[in-house]
């Protein structure tokens, strides 16, 4: 077997990428204002049904510009899922607000319309459910009990860019909702952000706000309080490129779901993530759960045997109502979400890639089976894989 270092995750630049970045730096327009901004712009929120996209400088940035274009203020409470990616948290601490987390479905491992409810406080203002691992959250029930209760809703889409919720795109599926453009994600431009918005009032403010708070009808005039979370026009000229791309990306990250769930459904104590029948997954990064007790050792010893392996695998997010900036008041609110952790200590993310041949893809998983069977064979963990 082929002995190459496969990584967790690669950049596929080889579409216009270069050609429209080197338009971009001949054109002098590098900062952000240019054409491949506003085709950018227009072009995404035309994906996303959306009224508007604004692109920012990262995913954190699109999810602290929602926030503050919603007005949260110090002392509101925002629901948020345990089991996602530090920043969806992050932004909520960066206005002053407390995210209060909520468990994962089991069948979606997203946000659990269920629990979000009885989260509800005086101070709630708002609800973030994240569309995890491309898969989106069930909107529906969410949007419903926002509705109810005079709540806003952003979705977090940072993982799940053209991700379909019962045959609809990902973007407009509520108030607002943020993207990510991370050299790891579906699209990328290596650093890279926007939030898409129907409502004018909620863009014009958000535009304002990410602009310095400069008075659009008057130059170098500052209202309000603002913040420099603009993109460049240089990395909208890659984000052009990449979005050109978008189905033989899509159809490229399909194959090798496809793949991974054809093999892997054969290795006994691997269980494949769950896809809701209304669920159209955007294939970011594939994953599923190593149950120890059938596959013969943990999930982070079979990290550690792929890395002797060279392959790079991740772990799922630790959950965030256990890490030290949010346990003492989760803990104070006692929170107590086992669907998350059962998932978070059992997940891996494995190689997804566009240029990730099938040949590696039965590498990565007869490395796996023989780390489950070879630890099967001795005595509790396996010394190949401890
Ligand atoms: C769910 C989620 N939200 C937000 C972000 C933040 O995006 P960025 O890394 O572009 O700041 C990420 C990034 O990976 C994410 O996975």
């Amino acid at each position: 077997m082929s002995t190459h270092r496969i990584p967790v995750a690669s950049v596929d630049l080889s579409g216009n990428e270069e050609r429209y970045a080197l338009d971009a730096i001949r054109s002098t327009w590098i900062s952000s204002t240019g054409a491949y901004l506003d085709r950018f712009e227009s072009e995404f929120a035309a994906l996303c049904d959306t009224r508007s996209a604004l692109a920012v400088c990262n995913g954190t940035v699109a999810l602290h510009l929602a926030l503050l274009g919603l007005d949260v203020r110090p002392g509101d409470e925002v629901i948020v899922p345990s089991l996602t990616y530090v920043a969806t948290a992050n932004a909520v601490r960066y206005v002053g607000a407390e995210p209060v987390f909520v468990d994962v479905d089991p069948q979606t491992w997203c946000m659990d319309p269920r629990r979000v409810e009885e989260a509800i406080t005086r101070r709630t203002r708002g609800i973030i459910p994240v569309h995890l691992l491309g898969h989106p959250a069930d909107m529906d029930p969410i949007n419903h009990i926002g509705a109810v209760n005079g709540l806003w809703v952003v979705e977090d889409a940072a993982e799940a860019t053209l991700a379909r919720y019962k045959g609809k795109v990902v973007g407009g599926l509520s108030d607002l909702a943020t993207f990510s453009f991370f050299g790891n994600k579906m699209f990328t431009c290596g650093e890279g952000g926007a939030v898409t918005v129907n409502d004018a009032r909620l863009a014009k403010r958000m535009r304002i706000l990410r602009g310095q708070g400069m008075d659009p009808q008057r130059r170098y005039y500052f209202p309000v309080t603002g913040y420099n979370f603009r993109l460049t026009n240089l990395a909208c000229a890659i984000l052009c490129a990449q979005l050109e791309r978008r189905e033989q990306i899509l159809q490229a990250r399909r194959r090798i779901y496809e793949v991974y769930n054809a093999l892997l459904s054969a290795v006994p104590g691997v269980t494949l993530q769950p896809v809701a029948p209304w669920a159209e997954l955007s294939p970011w990064m594939y994953a599923c759960r190593i149950e120890p007790d059938q596959f013969g050792c943990t999930r982070d010893q079979l990290i550690g045997y792929l890395a002797e392996q060279q392959i790079e695998t991740r772990p799922m997010f630790v959950p965030l109502h256990g890490l030290p900036p949010f346990r003492e008041e989760s803990s104070k609110r006692g929170e107590v979400l086992p669907v998350t952790d059962a998932i978070s200590s059992t997940a891996i993310m494995l190689p997804t890639y566009n240029q990730l041949t099938e040949a590696d893809q039965h590498r990565i998983v007869e490395t796996i089976a023989q780390a489950g069977k070879s630890s099967l064979r001795t005595t509790g963990v396996s010394r190949r894989v401890a």
